[in-house]
């Protein structure tokens, strides 16, 4: 899927190749090589050419899975899946997960959703174009009780992600909600498929505010949502942001396989916008205010109620009290 002249031209980081290399390591005519920087600009890359010099690439397009999969690398990412418009990335996903038994480190990409899910049973609405929209299909090994870390893990592999892209303060709200000056830029929806004592696979999914406006969001989540755009009024890359991502989150699964939860859990408390606040936690049966004091070994939130008694909580809408 990926085109071979891209590879190297990504792997130049913007000096030229000559052409004659490019024929040589890849063992196609000159012809052919024109023939494919032909098809990478019909893609809406910018490759330059010099005459002696041979090509470089000057620009890429804001989204483009080749380009995605090249930079996030190939060790723990073995393919991404794109589509135009699918109901939702998580949904893909999981059916995936259902057919090949095998698959894992498979990122499903899309450019809409017209199904696509939040948590606690919500719908994650996303103008077309917008928005990353992508869902990461892993087979972890872990112990069902074990499989939020992944929840609180992605949310600081995004955080961390905003930060390095737009150096803008991204935060996470409990249990991993994305947020910039208190409103909401990004959240993450974490489903399971689990034997009693193993999960078999888990699909990450997430979804950013990259370049919508606030009119692009219904009405009644406006004035908490934001995007990259409205909080720094730069266009910010798709491709940029996804790789960052991917990488990040790589890092940080690879320390969860080596080393435990103990140093994800501490790097989410380091982005923590809930740890320490006054906050009111809606749930189904119950709501209850208290201050949030830490996670417990589990990633579950402990809130210390007025009353001196403590309560952890696995499940729920959290509101800070105090803005951040
Ligand atoms: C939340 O409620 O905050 C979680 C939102 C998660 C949305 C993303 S968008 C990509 C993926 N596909 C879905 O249907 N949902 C997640």
């Amino acid at each position: 899927m990926v085109s071979p002249v891209l590879r190297l031209l990504v792997e130049a980081e913007g000096s030229y190749v000559s052409g004659q290399q490019m024929s040589r390591q890849l063992g196609m005519t000159r012809a052919a090589v024109w023939k494919k920087i032909a098809a990478l600009r019909d893609k809406g890359f910018a490759v330059e050419a010099a005459p002696s010099r041979g090509y470089r690439l000057t620009g890429v397009p804001d989204l483009s899975p080749e380009y995605i999969l090249l930079r996030a690398g190939d060790c723990l990412w073995k393919d991404l899946i794109f589509s135009e418009a699918v109901a939702s990335t998580n949904e893909s996903a999981m059916a995936r997960c259902a057919d090949s038994p095998q698959a894992s480190g498979v990122v499903f990409l899309a450019e809409a959703q017209h199904r696509g899910r939040g948590r606690l049973g919500r719908s994650w609405v996303s103008p077309q174009g917008k928005s990353v929209l992508m869902s990461l299909l892993l087979r972890p090994g872990l112990a069902p009780k074990d499989a939020s870390v992944l929840t609180l893990l992605a949310g600081v592999a995004c955080a961390a992600a905003v930060r390095d892209i737009s150096r803008l303060p991204a935060m996470i709200k409990w249990p991993n909600d994305i947020l910039v000056e208190g409103r909401k830029l990004g959240g993450i929806l974490t489903e399971v498929r689990s034997d009693p004592d193993r999960v078999l696979c888990a699909v990450v999914g997430i979804g950013i505010n990259v370049t919508a406006e606030a009119g692009d969001f219904p009405a009644e989540i406006r004035e908490q949502a934001t995007s990259l755009l409205i909080e720094t009024g730069v266009r910010w890359q798709r491709n940029e942001l996804i790789v960052s991502i991917l990488r990040s989150f790589e890092h940080w699964y690879g320390i969860l396989g080596s080393e435990g939860k103990a140093p994800v859990f501490e790097a989410w408390r380091s982005l923590s916008a809930t740890l320490g606040n006054p906050v009111r936690v809606a749930m189904p049966a119950e709501t209850l205010v208290g201050n949030a004091e830490d996670i417990d070994e589990n990633g579950m939130l402990r809130i210390r109620l007025d009353d001196g008694t403590s309560r952890t909580i696995s499940a729920g809408d959290v509101t800070h009290l105090r803005p951040a």
